[in-house]
């Protein structure tokens, strides 16, 4: 009972805090205060190393003043752990009076931090996190990574097309993993595609083995798999190890399996994995050319993946959405700006919709191919603009 009055009492402080907290003019001051919230500890710091690289690039290629505004990032390790991030983007908007906040390296992360958005009215930007509901957790969220409904809809007609008519999914057991489950199966069933089991795998030490003994024991032509940044070649070795690539089960999924990021470690064993995703350091384009050469050089040839592409785009983001409200930092007027905004991104042509706030961008269908000595992700199709169709008519 005490234990519940003090908890009671302590969130009413936090929101008084915080209440307070919105009376603070920032943008009245002439240093625009950015909060990046991301794990750079823990199972997903190679997420939060990507973003931050991302972000860091655009400054370093733009300069850090906009619209007459000198722009500081404030970088926060949420260890991927939502309490924290809760926490933390408190204190952003509480302590440091940031006008922005990004990060969301998981879903988990990016909700954690909806109610302080909605709050403080500070926009946040999504960076990686890509269940689709994430941008209706607050007015003032919107997102530069994708919605997993866009990526993976449109890859079970392509399957089709490419012979496979039956296949098991495999995803993390969590809000990604469902939204990727459900619209493979739904647009992949209708044009007479067979999802012969759907398996999920916990998020945290995944062991896949016996998810994977059960995905070949039903004999599908593929197994199609979503995993989250980081965790690809943990499901890699123990696909090969189970020898289901010598059974003839191709290999199939969302990008995030084979990022860029740890490609190249995987060897061989990755050749001809076929993934659906929005962005490959191999896009032939004269912007990504730059881009990855300008993150390899900075980050010690480290290659550039999706989550830094997002990172570089957030930054992108704000700068733009600064220029149009010039330089006026208030939350609103900044995630009104960001409404309808289009622009060549490294991955192509994207734009923010503004009835969604979410991402319009392509989705590339692409194979694990040897270019120069090294594996890329090859784009072998494109399908144009597409929009989170878990969205469509809401
Ligand atoms: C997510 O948690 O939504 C997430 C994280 C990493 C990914 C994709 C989705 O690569």
């Amino acid at each position: 009972m005490f234990k519940q009055k003090r908890l009671r009492a302590a969130s009413l402080c936090a929101a008084t805090i915080l209440a307070a907290g919105l009376a603070m003019p920032a943008y009245a001051e002439d240093t625009v205060k950015i909060g990046l919230v991301t794990p750079l500890t823990g199972p997903f710091t190679s997420t939060g190393e990507e973003m931050l690289a991302g972000i860091k690039l655009y400054m370093a290629q733009h300069g850090d003043t906009v619209a007459g505004k000198k722009l500081q990032l404030i970088v926060k390790d949420d260890g991927g752990v939502p309490d924290v991030s809760k926490r933390l983007a408190q204190e952003l908007v509480i302590n440091d009076h940031v006008s922005i906040i990004q990060g969301g390296g998981l879903t988990p992360l990016a909700l954690a931090v909806a109610p302080i958005a909605t709050q403080a009215k500070v926009p946040e930007i999504v960076e990686t996190a890509a269940t689709s509901s994430i941008t209706e957790a607050s007015p003032y969220i919107t997102r530069t990574s994708e919605a997993l409904p866009q990526t993976v809809a449109p890859f079970g007609e392509w399957l089709l097309k490419d012979g496979v008519k039956k296949v098991v999914t495999i995803v993390s057991d969590y809000g990604p993993g469902y939204d990727a489950e459900k619209w493979l199966k739904e647009p992949y069933e209708k044009a007479g595609g067979q999802v012969l089991a759907s398996l999920r795998v916990p998020l945290a030490n995944p062991d896949f083995a016996p998810f994977l003994q059960r995905a070949a024991d039903a004999k599908p032509d593929a197994i199609f798999i979503f995993v989250p940044a980081g965790v690809g070649s943990i499901f890699m070795k123990q696909f090969i190890e189970r020898g289901l690539d010598k059974q003839g089960i191709k290999l199939v999924g969302t990008g995030d399996v084979v990022d860029d990021d740890i490609l190249n470690s995987m060897g061989d064993v990755a050749l001809g994995v076929v993934t659906a995703q929005h962005y490959s350091a191999a896009h032939d384009s004269a912007l990504n050319r730059q881009f990855v050469a300008d993150f390899e050089k900075a980050n010690n040839g480290r290659r550039p993946n999706f989550v830094a592409v997002a990172g570089y785009d957030g930054m992108a983001l704000i700068y733009k959405a600064l220029e149009k409200t010039g330089g006026d930092a208030n939350g609103t007027k900044l995630i009104d700006a960001m409404k309808g905004m289009a622009w060549e991104s490294p991955r192509g042509p994207i734009s923010i919709d503004p009835a969604t706030r979410d991402i319009i961008q392509n989705d590339y269908i692409r194979r694990v191919e040897k270019v120069n000595g090294q594996l890329y992700n090859v784009e072998i199709d494109t399908i144009p603009n597409v929009k989170d169709p878990a969205k469509a008519g809401k």
